[in-house]
């Protein structure tokens, strides 16, 4: 019998449980595959006892419909950062990549597939480097993987983000508020964009784009020109001001693998007061809500494209490649191309036109 390894690395995103269910299912025509999942990424091939399970037909049934990772996900603990916490109460890291390859031999596993983001997928490069036979299957509701048109995950946040907004334009057009809806983004303002134009939002701030606060006053004061008005304002945790830069950095824990963005709806709020804006102003952070909630259906079938086409490579043997979208196709790419540049929303780009067109204010 032949193993593959299947686990999700990083941020959690809907439509996970979709990729797992469609390695399992594929693989099960195969007379000769196991599929074992590794809970909360390597991790649990690196803890004494090791976690894993062994993936069937049965385990997987269902869960399509389901958010989350029934294996587990986690953010910190690499293989080549393990978090290690000193005597002192200081926090380093150390290299447990040579002890894994170790062990999944001793596991008899055949070949891996890592579900994850950016991050993730730099470390399957690494692992590919090392001799490791691995196939990345690329994940974010950021949307920010150049590789691919889309990740699956990121239609179902912008449904969760249009939704939100559809119901705090109900009030804040009853109370004439000027509403700050903070969404994920730490590069890419993908999200941001794209529930900005089908919520109807007033002002769109993206990582890409930086502002000027004297540009989303003024939009302010014209929604509110002739009428009581309102105004919804959406913006990326990763927004940039035209004069402060990043506005919402805060400290990552030990082993984390990305930079961490919070609270740029109300550094963002309190800045329009010091500006001189008198109205009402409420802030809503959306937060994980995003990552949350089963996947939408147009989720659910990118996903089962990603997984069976993932197993499909480890049939080929041809590891080291990351499978992607590319319409119409689903296709593979070698990790160096998966994991160069961050897929950005470009400010010339038909949306943007699209979004300004429509009246939405970027602050540029
Ligand atoms: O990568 C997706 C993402 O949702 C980012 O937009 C956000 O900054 C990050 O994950 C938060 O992750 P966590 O709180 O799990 O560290």
């Amino acid at each position: 019998m032949k193993r593959v390894m299947v686990l999700t690395g990083g941020g959690d995103c809907p439509g996970l449980n979709a990729v797992i269910r469609a390695i399992v299912k594929r693989a099960s025509q195969e007379k000769d595959w196991e599929v074992i999942g590794c809970i909360d990424s390597f991790n649990g091939v690196l803890k004494e006892p090791n976690e894993i399970v062994v993936l069937d037909e049965k385990r997987v049934s269902g869960i399509i419909v389901k958010g989350g990772t029934i294996i587990g996900t986690t953010n910190r603990g690499g293989p080549f950062a393990w978090p290690i916490k000193n005597s002192d109460g200081s926090w380093s890291t150390v290299d447990r990549s040579d002890e894994l390859v170790r062990k999944l031999q001793i596991l008899g596993i055949d070949a891996v597939i890592n579900i994850g983001g950016d991050g993730s997928q730099r470390i399957s490069k690494i692992l590919f480097e090392k001799g490791m036979n691995i196939i990345g299957v690329p994940k974010t509701i950021d949307n920010d993987l150049s590789a691919t048109d889309f990740t699956f995950g990121f239609q179902t946040a912008v449904q969760t983000v249009t939704e939100a907004i559809d119901k705090l334009v109900t009030t804040a057009s009853s109370h004439n508020r000027v509403f700050i809806i903070e969404v994920m983004g730490r590069d890419a303002g993908w999200i941001a964009l794209y529930s900005s134009v089908a919520g109807g939002a007033d002002v769109c701030i993206i990582p890409e784009v930086p502002y000027d606060i004297e540009k989303i006053k003024d939009k302010i004061e014209s929604r509110y020109k002739n009428s009581k008005g309102f105004c919804i304002i959406v913006i990326a945790e990763g927004a940039i001001s035209s004069t402060q830069g990043r506005i919402g950095e805060i400290p990552t824990e030990p082993g984390n693998q990305n930079f961490k963005f919070g609270g740029v709806g109300y550094i963002l709020m309190k800045e329009l007061q010091d500006a001189g804006v008198e109205n009402d102003i409420r802030v809503t952070v959306l937060g994980h809500v995003q990552r949350g909630g089963s996947p939408i259906a147009y989720d659910r079938v990118l996903a089962s494209e990603f997984g069976v086409k993932a197993f499909e490579l480890v049939l080929e043997g041809k590891f080291g490649e990351m499978v992607a979208y590319r319409h119409p196709e689903i296709i593979s790419v070698p990790f160096d191309k998966a994991i160069g540049k961050p897929h950005l929303v470009s400010p010339k780009s038909r949306l943007v036109k699209t979004a300004k067109g429509l009246g939405i204010e970027f602050g540029d």
